[in-house]
């Protein structure tokens, strides 16, 4: 990515403008509206989110200074709020000095574009002082270069450009380190919304919401760094019928009151052998022991998944192959059904797996087993 061509000003929904790069669609911010989007994503939903006490300073850092509009509306915040704000921005393309000779500054409010130009006249790796007790640094680098730091931060602005034109940036590596930057309860916000992304930043560790974006779009993410404390280890049965061509499903009220479609198992015990554990439990849901070849492990659910109702969980997700004698498990049907003897509340029913649609089973490990039943044609037993 180089900015050698001289980037445009565009306004945008709201009135306030942007930079729009050259030859290219890519904006610095949302076209709906510049100032909504920033006040939105990173001060509504970012700094103004934290829980920190009032007589702590808040770090922040953000990946992407640009035209410094973030890093401007934190340092007003700051001021407004009485708090002290420790702001470090990393920016390793910044706009030349002639970007600004035509800079429309009066469609921004006045205070936000005194303090953007305030902000742009401190010098590199200098830590200047605003509003008496917050400061500012600006580092020419990028975030990848950046990730032995040994500051804690509060909260990170993750305001890249869009995984479409810079992928690099949207990682699951990256989002691990950054989230090994921020203490325990910090947070990431960004305006990017896109499943993988959600999903790389979960595999990282981050405890993810998706919340209203701004106009315009229809979600944002906000990433906690919620400690985890205890692993939480889970096995489960991937039962083929006799053909091979049906798996068995159970569909079970949660603890929290929910239904979901699940496979058959559930949670290892401290001091029970995990085999024994899925036998406890498919004795619990189907209410009988079936007689099946015997078990083969095929899957471990790979990244890092927390758990769905303890947050302090890491789940670690075993799945068994097992399939059925012929005249096995004709008491369930493709019908759910109330199993036989079985938990109230847990329905049981045979489901062909090469046309099952792994997002109608409720947990994520569950969903990459399927997908890893269906990636090798139910071909996985030796
Ligand atoms: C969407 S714009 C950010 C807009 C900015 N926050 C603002 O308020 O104007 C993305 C910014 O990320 C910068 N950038 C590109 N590569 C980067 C990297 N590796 N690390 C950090 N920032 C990067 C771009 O130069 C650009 O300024």
């Amino acid at each position: 990515m180089s900015n050698s061509k001289h980037p445009s000003i565009r306004l945008t929904g709201d009135g306030s403008p942007t930079v729009q790069l050259p030859d290219s669609e890519v904006t610095y911010h949302s076209i709906h509206g510049a100032l909504t989007e920033a006040k939105h994503v990173y001060i509504e939903q970012g700094i103004d989110s934290l829980d920190v006490p009032k007589n702590r300073a808040i770090h922040v850092l953000e990946v992407g200074f640009g035209t410094g509009l973030n890093a401007a509306l934190a340092m007003l915040w700051a001021r407004d709020h009485d708090r002290t704000v420790h702001y470090r921005g990393l920016e390793p393309y910044p706009l030349l000095a002639s970007f600004w000779d035509d800079y429309p500054w009066a469609k921004w409010p006045f205070d936000v574009s005194t303090c953007m130009k305030r902000l742009h006249a401190v010098d590199v790796n200098t830590t200047e002082t605003f509003f008496e007790k917050s400061t500012f640094r600006l580092e020419n680098k990028g975030v990848e270069d950046d990730l032995n730091s040994e500051d804690l931060y509060d909260v990170v602005f993750y305001d890249a450009f869009a995984p479409s034109y810079q992928p690099e940036l949207w990682n699951r590596q990256l989002f691990r380190k950054l989230r090994e930057s921020v203490r325990p309860g910090g947070i990431l916000v960004t305006y990017c919304a896109k499943g993988f992304v959600r999903r790389n930043l979960m595999a990282a560790g981050w405890d993810v919401l998706a919340i209203p974006g701004s106009p315009g779009k229809k979600e944002m993410l906000r990433g906690v760094n919620h400690p985890v404390s205890r692993f939480n280890v889970r096995v489960y049965g991937v039962i083929l019928d006799a053909a091979g061509d049906r798996i068995l499903v159970c569909n079970e009220r949660l603890s929290d009151g929910s239904h979901a479609q699940k496979f058959p198992g559930g949670g290892v015990e401290l001091g029970e052998g995990i085999l024994d554990a899925w036998w406890r439990e498919v004795q619990e849901e189907l209410g009988c022991r079936p007689v099946m070849q015997s078990a083969e492990l095929f899957h471990s659910a790979e990244p890092f998944v927390r758990s769905a109702f303890r947050k302090e969980e890491q789940v670690i997700a075993l799945y068994y192959l097992f399939q059925m004698h012929s005249d096995e498990g004709n008491i369930w049907t493709e019908e759910p059904a109330n199993s036989p003897g079985g938990e109230l509340g847990v329905k049981v029913s045979w489901k062909c797996w090469k046309s099952l649609d792994y997002r109608t089973f409720r947990f994520l490990t569950d969903q990459t087993a399927v997908q890893k039943l269906q990636k090798f044609d139910g071909r996985i037993s030796q």
